[in-house]
């Protein structure tokens, strides 16, 4: 039997276990849901266990494990490290889901027509890096494998990765690899798959604005007292100018301008604005003047408030003037912004521009650098030759607005150029209500990767 006719045969299977696995609500942000974080972790080394891997283990880390397993045909061959995280973003806010976020159905949309898995989880990332996990298990049972392979399935990305560092560092040879393959980022579409080669770091944090030293009657007060909401939002409105260019000072220094030749070329990729709007239900886009969606999401900076509250939010009315107001704001960062400094500069500048009338505290969270991937290498080639194979068209290069800080861990720790070989969809609404993942990217994705080892071993060899 073929490696395909394998997954052919076990499709219905290979859908009912991730399902299973979608059933876990292994939210990292959230301790609540700590056991069940663990037990996503169980049944990570389990799967891989019965894939056919060996020394699988549950790498203890300060926060949730690293699920680690090997399969070494022969140390001769090229190993491909596979990268992935069963950790999920809260699923909050659950009313606005139409089924329940840990309960998956399969759905038909616009863009699946053969149907979704509408789970939290199921996009980003279970879907995509269980693909590897039965593309491995249809290799290995067709006796097909044909290089080594070492999984890293982590638990903390949606959390900033902040044990990874470390376990990196300190596993080197454990993880020497000759690339390192991850499937947690988007296509364009089936007609048009893509290979991520850019994504953008990442500067999250969260203000603090104290006025008074207490909750105030906002009649007896109001006008004469800052209202620390009040201040909060003109400081963040501040934070722009009218053509969508951040005022922090020195933001743009170290930003990457890309040539006119690159910038053509980067806008050959298949953009239909009409349809971007009406899927977002928006009327008009907005972004920094003089670049096109594509460039503002690819390889432009930004800056994003998160969330942001205070005050009274209860039934009705309350008339009062906050003591607090606070927000949480992330900038996403592009080549050669360094996050460490760019949270110093927003520290500065924020509290810079606080007026004497409230006091501000900035508090840093997670970040991650940005990453470029070159297209020169043996992986990116064998990638473009599985999509080929799987596809029967050219795979296009695209520079993403997600952020996945490991990327440049790996490269800079294992001198390895992750391929970002990814098959969700911008419209599979990961870390929003109702995220879902096709029946089709996975079953595709399954098939292009056991092609992708194929290609890899293929031209590794010349
Ligand atoms: N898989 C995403 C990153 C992503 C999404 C890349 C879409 C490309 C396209 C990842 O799980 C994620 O959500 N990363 C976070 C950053 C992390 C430090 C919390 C992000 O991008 O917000
Ligand atoms: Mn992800
Ligand atoms: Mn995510």
């Amino acid at each position: 039997m073929s490696v395909q006719s394998y997954i052919n045969k076990n499709q219905e299977r290979f859908l009912e276990e991730l399902i299973a696995l979608l059933k876990i609500p292994s939210v990292s942000a959230d301790p609540k849901f700590k056991s069940d974080v663990f037990a996503a972790a169980e049944f990570v080394k389990d799967a891989l266990e019965k894939a056919g891997a060996e020394n699988v283990a549950l790498c203890e880390t300060a926060g949730y494990p690293i699920v680690y397993g090997e399969k070494i045909v022969d140390p001769a061959l090229p190993t491909v490290l596979v990268y992935g995280h069963y950790d999920v973003q809260p699923a909050d806010p659950y009313e606005l889901w139409e089924s329940p976020p840990f309960e998956p159905v399969i759905k038909k949309t616009d863009a699946h027509p053969e149907g979704a898995i509408f789970a939290r989880g199921s996009a980003d990332d279970k879907g995509q890096f269980y693909m590897h996990v039965k593309a491995f298990e249809a290799m290995t049972a067709q006796n097909a494998l044909s290089c080594n392979i070492k999984f890293m399935i982590e638990g903390e990305e949606e959390v900033g990765s902040e044990n990874l560092d470390l376990f990196v560092k300190e596993n080197k040879d454990k993880l020497k690899a000759d690339v390192v393959l991850i499937s947690d980022t988007s296509m364009l579409s089936l007609e048009h798959p893509s290979v991520t080669v850019g994504l953008r770091g990442l500067a999250y944090l969260q203000v603090e604005v104290t006025g008074p030293n207490r909750d105030l009657h906002s009649g007896t007060y109001g006008g004469a007292v800052a209202n620390p909401i009040n201040i909060l939002c003109q400081m963040i409105a501040s934070l722009q100018d009218e053509d969508r260019k951040i005022t922090i000072p020195g933001f743009y220094d170290d930003v990457e301008n890309y040539s006119s030749a690159y910038r053509e070329n980067l806008n050959k990729a298949p953009f239909d604005e009409a349809d971007y709007k009406k899927k977002l239900d928006i009327e008009a886009l907005e972004g920094e003047k003089g670049y096109t969606t594509i460039e503002r999401t690819g390889i432009r900076p930004t800056l994003d408030v998160n969330g942001i509250w205070g005050g009274y939010t209860g039934e009705g009315a309350k008339t009062v003037l906050p003591s607090k107001a606070y927000a949480k704001i992330s900038m996403r960062l592009v080549p050669n912004q360094d996050h460490k400094q760019i949270s110093k500069s927003f520290e500065s500048h924020f509290k810079a521009i606080a007026p004497a009338s409230v006091k501000v505290k900035v508090t840093p969270h997670h970040g991650g650098h940005p990453a470029v991937i070159p297209t020169d290498s043996v992986g990116y080639r064998a990638a473009e030759a599985a999509i080929q194979s799987a596809f029967g068209k050219k795979a296009i290069p695209t520079r993403e607005g997600g952020s996945i800080p490991i990327t440049s861990l790996f490269q800079k720790e294992l001198g390895l150029d992750p391929i970002l070989l990814g098959f969700g969809l911008d419209t599979d609404a990961i870390h929003s209500p109702n995220e879902h993942y096709g029946v089709k990217n996975y079953l595709m994705g399954i098939e292009t990767i056991v092609l992708f080892f194929k290609h890899f071993r293929a031209l590794s060899d010349k």
